[in-house]
């Protein structure tokens, strides 16, 4: 089973100059929910932009990079992935456990076919944004849950959880 967990804008965007355009700590929360235990799966530019690796998830990491895939050879918490067939390879491995896709555009477009649950954040407001996510025909998913939160003192934006599950799977 594959998700995306993604938040984007009024404009689909989802990032700027390598990171996030907003800071709304509920959609980091919910992000945390969705994905702990995971492995989730990202291209290179979404890996560096972490603060740091995420506990309790396995990171698989979409680049051309084989110093990258030396420099983490051993490291257990990380699988360097570098092409689409050695990703593909361990989806088809892994396909009986919850995988997340996280970003950026490169996953989220290669893995559409494929993808069962869509997990995205809307942020009700627009910035200046480089990065947006991939057209997603809406009519192959079904709406079964749709959380709306109004800002607050932490959480500057509104905001609406989404949970989409593809038709007939
Ligand atoms: N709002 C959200 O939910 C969200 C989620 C994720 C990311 N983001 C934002 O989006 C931005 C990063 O995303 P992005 O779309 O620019 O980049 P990305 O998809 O995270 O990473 C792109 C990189 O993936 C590797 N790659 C892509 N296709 C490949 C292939 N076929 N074979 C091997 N490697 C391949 C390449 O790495 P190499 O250059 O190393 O070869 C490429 O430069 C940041 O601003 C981030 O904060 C936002």
């Amino acid at each position: 089973m594959l998700s995306f967990v993604w938040a984007e804008d009024e404009n689909h965007g989802i990032g700027v100059d390598g990171h996030l355009p907003w800071h709304l700590p509920a959609d980091l929360y919910h992000f945390k929910e969705k994905t702990s235990g995971h492995p989730i799966i990202m291209g290179r530019k979404t890996f560096t932009s972490l603060p740091n690796l995420l506990p309790k998830r396995k990171h698989i990491v979409l680049t051309h990079s084989s110093s990258l895939k030396k420099k983490y050879a051993n490291n257990e918490r990380i699988k360097i992935v570098t092409s689409m067939a050695e990703l593909d390879n361990y989806l088809k491995q892994h396909e009986n456990e919850q995988l997340c896709a996280i970003g950026g555009v490169s996953i989220f477009k290669m893995l559409l076919d494929q993808v069962d649950i869509l997990e995205k954040t809307e942020i009700k407001a627009k910035f200046k944004t480089d990065t947006v996510m991939p057209a997603i025909n809406y009519d192959d998913f079904e709406l079964i849950k749709r959380e709306v939160h109004q800002h607050d003192e932490k959480n500057k934006y509104d905001y609406v959880f989404l949970t989409y599950q593809r038709k007939n799977k």
